[in-house]
């Protein structure tokens, strides 16, 4: 395709730049505790990172006692193909072993998909408050992007089956959302993916998918079964706690998989994450445990918050989104206290907060911060 170089590359430097990467904003992550303590002053040991909606119950036990017992090779090269994983995913799934695609982390197996697609002239389509690596990883590659209002907080599927347009690549739905907490029902996702053309590619990113209870999951996997142009996302790193090795797969017919591990590039996924990755599939025992532990505090935390006045959207996930009147103000003034939350303004929700739901006695430290007058 043609490119208009003076419309793709700016000229400010004596670096130049395609026009979509110089408009790239920086991915702001949850503050590192380190950094907190930094500046506050605080003990690390008593500071309480909820932005990031890791588990703070910590790592799998299988995937940490699999870790001290494996012999790695540091000197080594990791297993590139990643076998021993994928056909331990792909048993998991009761899928081809070629189905599987493993990454740094579901975000970067987002990245192989991406790159596969896009291109300037092609777009994406995706809800409102939808995770901000969809946007980046789209303009990164100069293509553009659709975004369907969500005045509920909700991904509006007509909407977003009516936003597909000649130039759609990809649709990304995140179920459930990030930083919304919000479900997808299973019967009218399965009506989506049927009403998407062919040549268009669904990427359901369920990096939430174990806080889910059973009566709002579908069948994800029996949809890849029918839909050759859908890939499915899970992650290591909420539920199973890995998210430090970052680990994570895509599922998707083999046509689509084989592309993404072309585009992948090699070596990125350590021995460590891979070894840790196969025994934390097996902790079942640990991930029952974190969803207790994450109802009880969601329950916990949304009720707390609700009695200070605020107002929480219904979250099926380990975090909730909450209305405070002033996000930024609300961070900074828990940070004081030696606890972090997410503002969301990068999603245009100032008023709200994102915290990761804690263990209990988390939970009550931020709930015992006075509600106070924003300052900041
Ligand atoms: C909706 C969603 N998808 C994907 C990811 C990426 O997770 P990871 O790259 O750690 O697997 C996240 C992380 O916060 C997320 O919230």
């Amino acid at each position: 395709m043609y490119i208009d170089l003076k419309d793709h590359w700016t000229m400010n430097s004596p670096i130049s730049y395609p026009a979509h990467v110089a408009a790239l904003k920086p991915y702001v992550p949850g503050l590192p505790i380190s950094a907190v303590a930094a500046r506050s002053g605080i003990a690390q040991d008593r500071i309480v990172k909820l932005a990031s909606n890791e588990n703070p119950l910590g790592a799998s036990p299988k995937a940490l006692a699999a870790l001290s017992r494996a012999a790695i090779d540091l000197s080594r090269y990791p297993d590139s193909d990643c076998a021993a994983l994928s056909d331990a995913i792909a048993a998991f799934h009761d899928v081809p072993r070629d189905w599987i695609v493993v990454g740094a982390g579901s975000e970067s197996v987002l990245g192989n998909l991406v790159s596969t697609l896009l291109q300037p002239g092609r777009s994406t389509a995706y809800s409102q408050y939808s995770f901000q690596a969809y946007v980046n990883a789209a303009q990164k590659l100069g293509a553009t992007s659709t975004v369907v209002p969500s005045p509920d907080f909700r991904v509006d599927l007509e909407g977003l089956a009516d936003a597909i347009q000649p130039s759609t690549a990809l649709v990304y739905i995140a179920n459930p959302g990030n930083p919304t907490g919000t479900v997808v029902d299973p019967d009218a996702l399965e009506a989506f993916l049927d009403r998407v053309p062919a040549h268009v590619v669904v990427l359901l990113d369920e990096a939430y998918f174990e806080f889910m209870p059973a009566d709002l999951r579908g069948d994800s996997v029996a949809w890849v079964r029918r839909h050759p142009n859908l890939v499915v996302t899970r992650t290591f790193s909420k539920a199973y706690g890995l998210a430090g090795l970052r680990i994570g797969y895509g599922i998707a017919q083999s046509g689509l998989s084989d592309v993404m591990r072309r585009v992948r590039s090699p070596f990125t996924i350590s021995d460590a994450a891979q070894v840790a990755a196969i025994a934390a599939l097996d902790d079942v025992e640990f991930i029952e445990q974190t969803v207790a532990m994450t109802d009880q505090g969601r329950s916990a935390l949304i009720s707390g918050l609700g009695a200070k006045g605020y107002r929480c959207i219904r979250s099926h996930t380990n975090f909730i989104l909450a209305d405070v009147g002033g996000g930024a103000a609300f961070a900074s003034r828990l940070e004081k206290q030696g606890l972090i939350v997410r503002p969301v303004t990068a999603y245009g929700l100032a008023d709200w907060v994102r915290i990761s739901i804690g263990t209990p006695a988390e939970i009550g430290r931020i709930l015992a911060v006075p509600s106070g007058v924003n300052t900041s």
